[in-house]
């Protein structure tokens, strides 16, 4: 069957960006060839059942519950296998990056020529979308950092850019200073939960600041509120999600209802979206940006985008 490659084109389908600007990102940050060949329907069909007996019989961790133990322990690994090594792109790559041999992508299954597409394609992913929203930013602070890659890639995007990242994982801190050391720039690490609001106070968030979560509110479910009103006490210029989010789905796709399951099934984030839809009704805050981005695993989509100001 006919092999593909993702090109600028299609980050610009993806992200809604112009095909240039794509290219350019591609062009500064170049990613390794991201081939893959689209599933015919009898291979759809056996992954469709695939993604159903997991969801019936695997033992899925589900998220909402105050209870670090599992980050601290993956961060912890990842910080020790760090210590006599270089930070990179690579080396940061959370463990949970396990190479999916089947991908979602524009509303079908596909699947992968290399076991780090999904990760690779999420690289640049992220790369347009700071593209998009962070340019100019003084500070960015970003929430459920984990192993800090995003602020890597931040610090090789906008090399003037404070940055600040939060975790409840102790852990995390520990690598961001190690790659503050590393990069010879300031990188403040800090302990924060965003279900309860206890650790950091965000003391250094202002109105030149933009706070990013990256697949870390999907982790709390439908316990966001508290995360919600810290927000709201601290005002930022700018918040921006990438996130799986539930009503981005179609309700109407068979191939969206299953990922709607699995999101479900996992006790991922919920109803967060909906709540700032319905405080852009009564002016309390503008949503700048509400965007599906039709690629995930094989289960999920976890790179939405949702940009929005006080
Ligand atoms: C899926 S990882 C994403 C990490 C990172 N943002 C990235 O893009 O690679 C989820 C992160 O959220 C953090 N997290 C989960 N629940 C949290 C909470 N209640 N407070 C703070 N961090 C949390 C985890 O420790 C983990 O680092």
């Amino acid at each position: 069957m006919m092999t593909n490659q993702l090109t600028a084109v299609d980050f610009s389908r993806l992200t809604s960006r112009a095909e240039g600007i794509c290219a350019q990102v591609m062009r500064d940050f170049p990613p390794p060839p991201l081939c893959y060949r689209a599933l015919d329907a009898t291979e759809s069909e056996r992954m469709a059942e695939e993604v159903e007996r997991v969801m019936r019989e695997g033992e899925l961790r589900v998220s909402g519950h105050n209870d670090a133990a599992v980050w601290e322990r993956g961060w912890g690994e990842v910080a020790d296998h760090l210590k006599n090594q270089e930070i990179t792109i690579d080396t940061l790559r959370p463990q949970y990056f396990r190479g999916e041999a089947t991908c979602r992508l524009f509303g079908r299954y596909i699947r992968p020529a290399s076991s780090s597409f999904e990760y690779d394609v999420g690289l640049v992913l992220r790369r347009l979308i700071f593209d998009e929203f962070l340019k100019g930013i003084e500070t960015t602070v970003e929430f459920g950092c984990g192993t800090g890659i995003n602020l890597l890639l931040l610090s090789q995007q906008f090399p003037e850019m404070r940055l600040v990242g939060t975790d409840w994982a102790p852990q995390s801190r520990d690598i961001l200073s190690q790659m503050a050391r590393q990069e010879q720039r300031s990188i403040e690490g800090h302990v924060f939960n965003m279900l309860t609001g206890e650790g950091w106070a965000g003391d250094t968030i202002d109105r030149g600041t933009a706070v990013m979560t990256v697949h870390a509110m999907e982790q709390l479910g439908p316990n966001w509120q508290r995360f919600a009103d810290y927000l709201d006490a601290h005002r930022p210029r700018l918040v921006l999600h990438i996130e799986p989010i539930l009503e981005f789905y179609d309700q109407q796709s068979l191939f969206d209802e299953r990922a709607r399951r699995y999101h479900l099934r996992r006790g991922y984030l919920n109803g967060y979206y909906s709540h700032l839809e319905k405080r852009a009704q009564v002016g309390q805050c503008e949503i700048l940006c509400a965007k599906r981005t039709s690629f995930g695993g094989l289960f999920h989509e976890a790179y939405s985008v949702v940009a929005w100001r006080h």
